[in-house]
């Protein structure tokens, strides 16, 4: 049974290093401490929020409530014909698991080094970067069903992934945990270099025919050149989702700002880079009080020392309406708010 702390701080489990506390909160080392926890019926009344490496939340208040933290560890993997599945514990490390692919050779993750976080929040988020999105690598995952206690295993149709969303932030919010995920990785390397950040490094780096780990170390330059590291920066990545809109609110906006940094995304929607539109606002590198915006990512929001949620949550709330006035194009906020 795992020990129920009353009144921790949540300072060291979020990114953005602000200050927050947990009414309860309780350590999950295994998926047996699940079940023992949850076979309570007064912790099952309890508001809950699950939370694995803090990195996509931003805490506004205290939880009055339990904080459950997975912390669960392993990962193994087997060999099919011409895929391995790799099969890691929900509270694994992000970059552990693209790292143990990748001195292994599995080809399938390198794009999506050093993304802050955990294995659990990995299909919660769909997350991507640099031009492989996670649903392409994603088998399925197990997870725990807090009314009934049981386990259930979800395939990649039910998972209802798209552009940083799927099932579990959506219907089945509040109502399964995460417990492991198992991702189809193939045998031989088909890399992807398509992303121009990426083809820029390898050119500069003298690199033609690049391997798993030359990406890897590619795309971890890039994102430590562009991205704050949390260890002495609090942030949470993007703090807004790039938004898409439709090909005839495009042409509108185009008529006006034909520099707009734009991808299409099938074949009637366009996705517009937020960190361009809000850089057009002259928010880049801006610092306001303890936060402000990144000086190499405008749509990262950073925490300067002592920011509060809130600070950071007004801070982005000017950013919504100064984007909306410019653009007509509303923000919406990629990370959670608490
Ligand atoms: N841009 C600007 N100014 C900025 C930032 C970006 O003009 O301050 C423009 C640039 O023209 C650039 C374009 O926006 O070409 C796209 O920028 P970038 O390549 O940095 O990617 P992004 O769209 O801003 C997304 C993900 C990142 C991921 C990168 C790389 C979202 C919300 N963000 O950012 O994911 O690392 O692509 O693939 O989709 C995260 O989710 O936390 C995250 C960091």
């Amino acid at each position: 049974m795992p020990l129920i702390c009353e009144n921790v701080s949540l300072k060291k489990h979020n990114t953005f290093g602000v200050a927050a506390e947990a009414r309860w909160f309780a350590e999950i080392q295994s998926e047996q401490d699940l079940v023992d926890l949850f076979a309570d019926s007064k912790v099952q009344d309890l508001p809950l929020l699950i939370i694995g490496g803090g990195s996509n939340m931003l805490f506004t208040q205290d939880v009055d409530g339990l904080v459950v933290w997975m912390n669960n560890k392993g990962i193994t993997h087997c060999e099919e014909a011409e895929s391995i599945l790799v099969t890691a514990a929900a509270g694994e490390v992000w970059n552990d698991l693209v790292n143990y692919t990748v001195n292994h050779g599995f080809a399938g993750m390198e794009n999506l080094s050093l993304i802050p976080g955990t294995v659990g929040a990995s299909p919660v988020q769909n997350i991507g970067a640099y031009g492989v999105e996670l649903d392409t690598i994603f088998e399925s995952c197990k997870a725990f069903e807090i009314k009934t206690g049981q386990f259930r295993t979800f395939t990649k149709s039910e998972c209802g992934f798209s552009y940083r969303e799927s099932i579990f932030k959506q219907e089945l919010k509040g109502r399964y945990i995460i417990t492991e995920v198992t991702y189809r990785l193939k045998k031989s390397a088909e890399i992807n270099s398509s992303y121009g950040a990426i083809q820029d490094e390898l050119a500069n780096r003298g690199i033609e025919h690049p391997s798993i780990k030359d990406i890897s170390e590619v795309v971890s330059a890039i994102r430590v050149s562009k991205l704050p590291d949390p260890s002495t920066i609090g942030n949470a990545g993007s703090f807004f989702k790039n938004p898409i809109i439709s090909i005839s609110q495009f042409r509108q906006i185009q008529s006006s700002f034909p520099d707009i940094v734009h991808y299409p995304v099938g074949t009637d929607k366009i996705k517009l880079a937020a960190g361009w539109l809000i850089e057009q606002c002259g928010w880049k590198g801006k610092i306001q009080g303890n936060t402000g915006t990144w000086k190499n990512q405008a749509l990262v929001l950073v925490n300067h020392g002592n920011a509060s949620g809130k600070e950071v949550f007004d801070f982005s709330e000017q950013i919504i309406q100064s984007v909306y006035a410019r653009f007509k194009v509303r923000l919406e906020r990629e990370v959670n708010v608490i």
